[in-house]
């Protein structure tokens, strides 16, 4: 069966991204992924088909008003140049998984046990490969963290009272992106980072827990590809699949930035080749002390590298409250109820809104 067969044939109860979305996550043999746009492959492949989809370089006579505002979604495929990449996934691996930032197994375990993980995972992750079967270290163990603003899982909100200092070089990152795209003066206040194993996924949501929605979200992709999936206002709106590969970022903004979305699945990596060779790069110049991105060591990256063979690391970045915004000084906390899990066979209809966690 087709991606296309799967989404129209809808069954009762079921909706049209809910169907695509098991179609991409089934487990028992890969799914076809001939319907899903690769915009690293630009003009030759079926996505100009997509009247929705126009290509644009970016750059700064591409940003005038129309563009802008036709535009809602934006993918860039790859921007980062050679080596860049290295620096922010050992942010993500080495450096955010650090205190004060928080991170899913905080939830049951103290603080000592969860200091270091970096430190206590990297010679088991390095040593790996040839020793099958091992106890998972805690790098394995991360599902997700959170930077600036913590999300609350349960109550599905942000608050003063749990916020920690958003890294700079992050906030550096997302407020140039985000003036790429026409968007100045975005201030990176909350992000999300999941962590992603061959056999995870995301469920299908919608982010709204961040105050102010004028304000675009970005995404940023590491490692292993996944199949991304953005549907429209509704469920039952059928969704496009795209491929988000190493480098890539997303904006959502606009009329896109409250679509419902999902990761279904991660694609099994050709065999002899888990990483794009672009990875492998170093940085071409010299490094300031004052620059952002400084070069990542050859022990870390074999850290690294070893554990993006089979992973994938995705980060979101939030502007949470609109400039000169503060909390509302009572927050009601809305019902809690985690993103959609595809094991969950309630029949009620859950409640999808707020970020969703890994499964
Ligand atoms: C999120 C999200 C997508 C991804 O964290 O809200 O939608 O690519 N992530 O992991
Ligand atoms: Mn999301």
């Amino acid at each position: 069966m087709t991606a296309k067969m799967a989404a129209s044939i809808v069954e009762h109860g079921e909706d049209a991204f809910r169907k695509l979305f098991k179609f991409y996550k089934r487990r028992s043999s890969p799914p076809d992924f001939s319907e899903v746009i690769n915009f690293s492959k630009p003009c030759s492949e079926k996505f100009l088909l997509y009247s929705k989809v126009f290509p644009c370089e970016l750059n700064s006579s591409s940003l005038n008003e129309e563009n802008v505002s036709k535009a809602g979604f934006i993918f860039i495929s790859n921007p980062f140049l050679p080596g860049a990449q290295q620096f922010w996934v050992k942010q993500c691996l080495k450096i955010y998984p650090q205190k004060p930032n928080v991170c899913n197994l905080d939830m049951h375990m103290s603080s000592v046990e969860t200091e270091n993980i970096w430190e206590k995972s990297k010679d088991i992750i390095r040593r790996k490969g040839s020793v099958a079967r091992q106890p998972k270290t805690l790098l394995e163990k991360l599902r997700w963290v959170t930077l600036g603003y913590h999300y609350d899982w349960n109550s599905k909100t942000y608050s003063s009272e749990k916020y920690t200092a958003f890294p700079e070089e992050l906030h550096l990152l997302s407020h140039k992106v985000a003036a790429a795209c026409g968007f100045s003066g975005f201030k990176a206040e909350a992000g999300i980072l999941n962590y992603y194993k061959a056999d995870s996924s995301l469920g299908i949501h919608v982010d709204e827990s961040e105050l102010d929605h004028t304000r675009p979200l970005l995404s940023f992709s590491f490692g292993q590809t996944a199949v991304f999936l953005l549907g429209g206002t509704k469920r039952e709106d059928c969704p496009t699949a795209m491929f988000m590969q190493s480098g890539d970022l997303m904006v959502m903004s606009g009329a896109s930035r409250l679509l419902y979305h999902a990761v279904p699945c991660i694609v099994p990596a050709p065999s002899g080749q888990a990483l794009p060779p672009e990875l492998a790069l170093k940085l071409e110049t010299e490094v300031q002390d004052d620059d952002i991105i400084q070069s990542v060591s050859d022990v870390d990256w074999e850290v690294c590298s070893c554990y993006l063979q089979t992973s994938r690391v995705n980060m979101t970045v939030r502007q949470v409250l609109a400039s000169g915004q503060s909390f509302p000084s009572t927050q009601i906390a809305q019902t809690s109820e985690k993103s959609e899990e595809d094991t969950l066979k309630s029949k009620k209809r859950k409640n999808e809104s707020g970020s969703a966690c890994i499964d």
